[in-house]
C-alpha cells in the first residue's frame, strides 16, 4: 500500500515542533537534490525524510516507552544518550503506525543518527541531508555541501567527522557504531553502493 506522503506531512506538523518541522522540511529539500544527483528512488529518498525525526521531539520517558512497546533492543551507549533512540523508534513508528513496509527507507531512518557499517547510497543521502539542510549552521557544514555536489562517499565521511567532532567538543560519548561506518567507508574508498 503506498504511503500518503501528505497525510504524513499534515501529522509531523501537528506533532513536531516548530524547528524539528522545519528542519524535516530542509531535509526533505536536501534529498530531491541529492536523490537526483546520484540516482536514487525519488520516493524512498523523500519518504525517509519525512520520517526521519517523527520521533525527535518526544522526552526520554516517551522514547523508553515505545522501546519497550515495540521491543527494540538498545545498547549501552544508547541507554546512556537517549536521544540516539528518537532514530530506532522513528523507524519503528514507521513501520507500525504508517504502514511503511519498504526495509530500505526504514533502515534508513533507523540509520540517520549513528550511521553503520555498508551504509547502502539511500542510507548515505538521509544522513548527508541531515548534516546539510539550509537550516544547518554547523563549523564546516559548507565543505559538506561542496563534497556533495561531487562525491557522495567523501560528503558523507565529511558528515560523521563533523559529527564526531561535535561529540568530543562536548565531551559526549561516541557510539562504536559510527566509529565502525566511518573506518569501514575509509576501508572501502569512501564508496556507497546502491545496494545493501
Ligand atoms: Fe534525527
Ligand atoms: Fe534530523
Amino acid at each position: 500500500m503506498p504511503v500518503d506522503l501528505d497525510m504524513l506531512r499534515v501529522q509531523l506538523r501537528a506533532k513536531q515542533s516548530t524547528t524539528t518541522f522545519a528542519h524535516t522540511l530542509g531535509v526533505v529539500a536536501a534529498v530531491e537534490l541529492l536523490a537526483a544527483r546520484y540516482d536514487i528512488d525519488r520516493e524512498q529518498a523523500r519518504l525517509a525524510a519525512f520520517l526521519h525525526d517523527v520521533a525527535r521531539d518526544m522526552e526520554t520517558s516517551e522514547l523508553l516507552k515505545r522501546i519497550l512497546e515495540y521491543g527494540i533492543l538498545i545498547d549501552e551507549i544508547e541507554a546512556k544518550e537517549p536521544l540516539l533512540l528518537h532514530a530506532k523508534v522513528g523507524a519503528a513508528m514507521g513501520r507500525t503506525l504508517f504502514g511503511i513496509e519498504d526495509e530500505a527507507v526504514l533502515q534508513a531512518v533507523e540509520r540517520h543518527t549513528t550511521g553503520a557499517p555498508g551504509m547502502t547510497a539511500l542510507d548515505a543521502v538521509i544522513y548527508v541531508a541531515d548534516y546539510i539542510e539550509p537550516g544547518r549552521d554547523s563549523p564546516g557544514v559548507d565543505e559538506v555541501r561542496r563534497a556533495a555536489g561531487q562525491d557522495l562517499g567523501h560528503a558523507l565521511v565529511l558528515a560523521m567527522n563533523g559529527t564526531v567532532q561535535y561529540l568530543l567538543r562536548e565531551n559526549r560519548l561516541v557510539h562504536p557504531r559510527t566509529v565502525d561506518a566511518r573506518n569501514h567507508l575509509l576501508r572501502e574508498g569512501m564508496v556507497v553502493s546502491h545496494q545493501g
